[in-house]
């Protein structure tokens, strides 16, 4: 249980908020690379709170400027794509990639007055199917070596979904290894062999187990968390029998991603993007180990479930995501179907726009949780002190040097968890086709 006060810092985006100038110290996605794959490249992006607008110009390069034009605020998104630069259609101001004015046809000739005028805009970049937005003070940060982003393109497919809530419940749910034997249960076992794509339906590591059985029968993990140069990383242990543990190694990225093990070929790292306070993108980026990514197959799954322009999930509150009383009896634990992303979203969306967290009541298996706060409490402190050098990876390390992060689910009788998830990890880094060392 915290405080109002305390759940406000925590949770709240805007510019001048606690979090949300925690956040901007970070790259954020802020759109898919296929959103601009279309005749007029520009579309509008509200991030962290605030309207913007996403364009490619002719020259193939990205801006993102403020959404409301500067003269007397009109729709941006509505512009006329032209003259490397976005063309406000009210009075024909003209705006580079920049944000500069550089043009006002309709002002007196020769007045300079274009050359005072700037919309907001800031840096953006594209990497592996996401175009990411730095809103932060001063230079952008590296970006870290992570594998979905060192992996070749052919070898990462993202995606991304809508959730109607805040962003950090929307984590929560990813640094909480306990609730899989529960919200996403199976009551019956699909074959291994349709799992591509899918969380949770492959084999548990070297076995020939069901994953969905292994976290049905062993629903009590032991969850061990350590402080990372990224975060945290999460080991929850569920000891089988016969002197087996299963060891599941999962991470969060500070300050709003994870980094999961999907499969024994992909990992998934997502991030938990707020659109606003009350809502919120995940970014997913799956990032294959062995052979290129199905790009076509994992689209085409993912586009069943989501509307476009907007990737919000057919499933929803509106509908009750699909809640069936009679498959809650015989096959699932929820009663929404298969797709354990539509679980998760019920989950975070349905504690409200912000979880009241005057009125909860954590366990020992949520420790991730906790520990995740303190961190963050910490970040917001150290922002508000000018103390940028104590943030997480602005602290020293390298960016270029934080690697993997090790996202495995492995079977060990030894007792040196880490070691034998380590272990276990590295004979597909060793086989991957692309530089995976760690
Ligand atoms: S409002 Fe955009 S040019 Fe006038
Ligand atoms: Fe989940």
């Amino acid at each position: 249980m915290i405080s109002q006060e305390m759940n406000d810092s925590l949770t709240l985006v805007g510019p001048g908020t606690d979090a949300g100038s925690v956040l901007r110290y970070y790259w954020q996605p802020a759109a898919l690379s296929d959103e601009l794959m279309t005749a007029r490249p520009v579309v509008p992006v509200r991030l962290l709170g605030e309207d913007l607008v996403l364009f490619r110009d002719e020259q193939g390069e990205l801006g993102l400027i403020q959404r409301h034009c500067p003269h007397r605020g009109a729709d941006m998104c509505f512009g006329r794509l032209e003259d490397n630069g976005l063309r406000c259609p009210f009075h024909g101001w003209h705006f580079d990639r920049s944000g500069q004015c550089v043009e006002q046809p309709g002002e007196p000739a020769g007045s300079k007055m274009h050359e005072q005028i700037k919309a907001r805009s800031y840096p953006v970049v594209e990497k592996n199917g996401i175009i990411w937005a730095y809103m932060g003070p001063g230079e952008a940060p590296e970006f870290p070596m992570f594998d979905c982003f060192r992996a070749p393109d052919t070898h990462v497919f993202a995606f991304k979904g809508l959730w109607e809530c805040n962003w950090l419940q929307a984590l929560e749910v990813g640094i909480d290894p306990a609730h899989a034997s529960f919200l996403h249960r199976f009551l019956e076992d699909e074959d291994p062999a349709d799992s591509y794509g899918k969380q949770f339906r492959d084999k548990a590591a070297n076995t020939e187990i069901p994953m969905t059985k292994l976290l049905r029968d062993y629903p009590r993990p032991d969850i061990q968390v350590e402080d990372t140069d990224y975060g945290l990383r999460l080991t929850a242990l569920r000891h089988m029998d016969g002197g087996l543990t299963h060891v599941r190694v999962t991470n969060q990225i500070f300050p709003e991603a994870i980094c999961i093990p999907m499969s024994r070929e992909m990992t998934i790292t997502q991030w938990h993007v707020p659109v606003d306070d009350k809502t919120c993108y995940w970014y997913s980026m799956f990032t294959s180990f062995d052979k290129p990514v199905d790009k076509v197959k994992m689209r085409e799954q993912r586009l069943k479930e989501h509307r476009l322009p907007d990737y919000a999930p057919l499933k929803n509150k509106r509908n009750n995501y699909g809640y069936d009383p009679e498959e809650q009896g015989t096959q699932t634990y929820t009663g929404m179907g298969m797709d354990i992303n539509v679980h998760d979203q019920w989950a975070v969306e349905s504690m409200g726009g912000i979880q009241d967290r005057t009125d909860e009541h954590l366990g020992k298996t949520d420790v991730g949780i906790i520990r995740n706060r303190r961190k963050l409490r910490a970040a917001i402190a150290s922002v508000k002190e000018g103390k940028i050098e104590e943030l997480p990876m602005w602290n020293g390390v390298k960016p270029s040097e934080i690697t993997g992060p090790v996202s495995n689910d492995s079977i060990t009788e030894d007792k040196d968890w880490f070691a034998s998830a380590k272990a276990s990890d590295k004979v597909r880094r060793d086989a991957c086709p692309w530089d995976a060392n760690v």
